[in-house]
């Protein structure tokens, strides 16, 4: 669907933030027979896709959960094939959306990565300083349960006692808006430990699409079944 005609369906409704927990990239590789490393490289390619078509919609935020804190625990091989995958295409394929204009942001506890990928984070986000407005939060290592006992390790440190504001300044997506939508991909129905404080208020999307065969046109369709949703955030249809 053109833009201009997806964004008048959505009645202007696009989300502001959208999260996206794109699983399923082992399984579409399996089907195929090929390695599990493949699938993630294809995925990797979907979420850049993703993100430009996203963009052009006027979504400003996303965040995408590339590495979860408890993803450490597969076996080595899969690991160093993604972190391999990191070293090798990041700055190429990120450098490509941040290019226009959008800000990057590393989340998570990036120390538990090798150095020269914390580098490659590092220089990344550094690239793209200048930028305001729009940005990409890439989650890798992440946990939100970690995000969590940071942050209030933080305010303990400080000895400041923090409301939820004060609370939300401390975590990885500090200034941020909250995510307005959340898309799992891979037909699993969990947040498996993902921004458990901001989705606070997000829709939840799931879709029966392993994430390397979620297109474009998935994307739009998830957007304008957002824009369906009456967000009351507690009020009654009456209040709004
Ligand atoms: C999600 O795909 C990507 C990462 C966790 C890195 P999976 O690797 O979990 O794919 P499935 O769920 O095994 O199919
Ligand atoms: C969630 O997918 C993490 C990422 C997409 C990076 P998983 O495949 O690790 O989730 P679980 O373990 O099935 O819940
Ligand atoms: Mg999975």
């Amino acid at each position: 669907m053109q833009k201009e005609a997806l964004i008048k369906k959505a009645e202007g409704k696009i989300p502001r933030h959208i999260a996206i927990i794109m699983d399923g990239n082992g399984r579409w590789a399996k089907k195929r027979m090929m390695p599990r490393s493949y699938g993630h490289k294809m995925g990797m390619e979907r979420m850049i896709g993703l993100m430009e078509r996203a963009f052009e919609l006027g979504v400003e935020y996303i965040t995408v959960y590339a590495l979860s804190t408890e993803n450490l625990k597969r076996p080595k091989e899969e690991l160093d094939g993604l972190f391999n995958l990191f070293r090798n295409h990041f700055k190429q394929y990120f450098g490509r959306v941040c290019e226009r204009g959008v800000r990057l942001r590393a989340i998570g506890d990036i120390s538990l990565l090798p150095e020269d990928l914390q580098q490659i984070l590092h220089e990344a986000e550094e690239s793209t300083l200048q930028y305001e407005g729009k940005g990409i939060n890439v989650a890798v290592c992440y946990g939100a349960r970690d995000e969590l006992v940071r942050a209030v390790n933080i305010a303990v440190e400080k000895g400041e006692k923090v409301d939820e504001n004060g609370l939300s300044a401390l975590l990885y997506t500090s200034g941020q808006p909250d995510p307005d939508l959340i898309i799992r991909t891979g037909k699993e129905v969990r947040l498996s430990n993902f921004l458990l404080y901001q989705a606070a208020y997000a829709e939840l999307y799931f879709s029966e699409k392993m994430f390397p065969d979620f297109s474009d046109k998935e994307l739009d369709r998830a957007i304008l079944w957002f824009s369906k949703r009456t967000r009351r955030f507690g009020k009654t249809d009456e209040q709004l």
